[in-house]
């Protein structure tokens, strides 16, 4: 649709031309007879210089009163300028008020996380987050385009169900009409249903998960990508999720270039992920490895690399502390600033010198049989660049649906896979159990209600055949491609532990 107004992430194409902008006021500063205003409209952000001598006393007046994220119109000229971002700013010809702001709770200074959480419905506004949710809105139109490229019927899973698909600790239960119902964990057991109606099938909606323990990889609620195929095994499953998490990063590296400067995030590493074939372990191996003196070699060099860097932090925050006494005013702001980031990258490391002792000593002590936590995946994916596929688990740790490894019946041909970076897991999946007889011991054996599941053993009972599929967390893939340190800035807005609000 052809709109009325010129949006920022256009005006390249418009230099020269006289344009009208809506926006929100980002950020301003002045001198005597000129404004610079920093205009926000959801596309970008551009400089827009009001010159007294040039506009009318009302814009002039009007450029004045605007206060942080004041909504306002301009209408001027685009001129080319390298120096600026995009490569333009705008001259006003005049500026219209559309509605002047209070004061605006979040400034430019730092603000703690809860009080970011708190208003998470204006802290959307900010740079990082715009550049997060475009990223995401990013990787979903990559998975839609992976699959419907491969021939996948995209489905709705149900949100309210009858039973549990991942175990019963996590369920959010409520009373559908005198009869316990769940918001389903995972969309898993119906999208096996709608794949021996359509072969190849892709659930994309929320799932959610009674989490009680706050990480920075757990919300409770989330939405997940369950693709389930008729006729795949275990390593046609691996081939998809490598292929899907490929897509995905060439997607983004190639598309949100900008969105990736404004997160910092390092894109060589990013890119990287992007060479298939991914290194495929087996859970034994992968044990093998995190017990292993490369092991623990590897986190005595990390504990050394970042002891030396604290150091050198250290010494650089002394000497701009001295610096500070008789530096300019613009020079000074500088060193405060630097004085933050600085402190931020201290924390980070004091905490990392908290872990990888207790990261040595757990993986050291790891015996084959358990899960892997969270310290051991970012352990296992440290020793590599791209994603890692682990697979075969031992069936105990894993969900009731799983087909057994026939060589050796204590393995689940379950698969998950890793995201570097220390990331962890964002794929979980496998293949699933074909067998009737099997099925049901199983699903007593996790205690769970029959009569719930007797739809789900019609599939084994009407034409069943080997199938297999996965659930790609989205917040998760979010988070890693973004390089986030929290899934919480990875959902517009996520749904945690003790977090409901806004
Ligand atoms: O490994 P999970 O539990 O697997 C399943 O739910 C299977 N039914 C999927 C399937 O085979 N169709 O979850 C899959 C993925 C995880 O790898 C993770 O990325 C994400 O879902 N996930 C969460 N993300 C955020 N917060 C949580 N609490 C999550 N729990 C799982
Ligand atoms: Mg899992």
């Amino acid at each position: 649709m052809t709109e009325p107004f010129t949006r920022v992430a256009a005006l390249p194409d418009h230099v020269g031309e006289t344009v009208t902008l809506n926006g929100w006021l980002y950020n301003a500063r002045g001198s005597k007879g000129l404004r610079f205003l920093e205009l926000r409209d959801g596309s970008g952000l551009v400089q827009v210089v009001v010159n007294q001598e040039a506009v009318g006393e009302a814009s002039w007046e009007a450029a004045a009163s605007l206060t942080q994220e004041s909504a306002f119109r301009v209408v001027g000229e685009v001129r080319a300028d390298e120096r600026q971002e995009g490569g333009v700013e705008v001259q006003a010809a005049s500026v219209e008020v559309l509605a002047l702001a209070e004061p605006y709770p979040i400034t430019p200074k730092e603000h703690g996380v809860e009080f970011l959480m708190d208003r998470r419905h204006l802290w959307l506004r900010s740079r990082r987050q715009w550049a997060a949710m475009r990223v995401r809105n990013r990787i979903i139109m990559a998975i839609h385009g992976y699959f419907q490229g491969e021939g996948y019927v995209q489905m709705d899973a149900p949100v309210l169900t009858g039973n549990a698909v991942e175990g019963t600790s996590t369920l959010f239960e409520l009373d559908y009409f005198d009869e316990p119902a769940y918001l389903t964990q995972s969309g898993q057991l119906h999208g096996e249903a709608m794949a021996m109606a359509h072969g190849k099938i892709y659930t994309f909606g929320p799932t959610f998960r009674a989490e009680k323990s706050k990480t920075r990889r757990h919300l409770t609620e989330f939405w997940m990508i369950e693709p389930e195929m008729a006729f795949y095994d275990l390593d046609m499953n691996m081939d998809v999720a490598e292929e899907l998490l490929a897509a995905i990063v060439e997607a983004v590296t190639a598309d949100c270039q900008p969105e990736l400067a404004i997160l910092e995030r390092d894109v060589d590493a990013l890119r990287a992920s992007a060479q298939t074939p991914f290194p495929r372990l087996s859970y034994t191996e992968a044990v093998d490895l995190l017990t292993s003196d490369a092991t623990q070699l590897m986190l005595d060099a990390e504990q050394e690399g970042l002891e030396d860097e604290r150091h050198a932090l250290e010494q650089e925050r002394d000497q701009n502390r001295q610096a500070h006494g008789q530096a300019k005013k613009g020079e000074k702001r500088r060193i405060d600033a630097r004085e933050i980031e600085i402190n931020v990258r201290l924390d980070e490391i004091a905490e990392g010198l908290r872990n990888v002792p207790q990261w040595k000593a757990s993986a050291a002590a790891f015996e084959w049989g358990a899960d892997f936590g969270g310290s051991d995946e970012t352990i296992l994916t440290r020793h590599y660049t791209t994603p890692i596929i682990v697979h075969r688990y031992p069936a105990a740790v894993k969900a009731f649906y799983m087909k057994r490894d026939p060589e050796d019946d204590r393995l689940a041909l379950g698969m998950d896979v890793l995201a570097p970076e220390g990331y962890g897991e964002i794929i979980g999946g496998g293949e699933r159990a074909t067998d009737l007889d099997f099925l049901r011991q199983q699903v007593e054996a996790h205690g769970l209600p029959e009569s719930a599941f007797d739809w789900y053993f019609d599939l084994r009972r009407y034409g069943s055949v080997p199938h297999a599929g996965f659930g790609l967390g989205l917040e998760r893939t979010v988070a890693w491609v973004c390089g986030l340190p929290h899934v919480r800035e990875t959902a517009p807005f996520p749904r945690l532990l003790g977090r409901l609000h806004p």
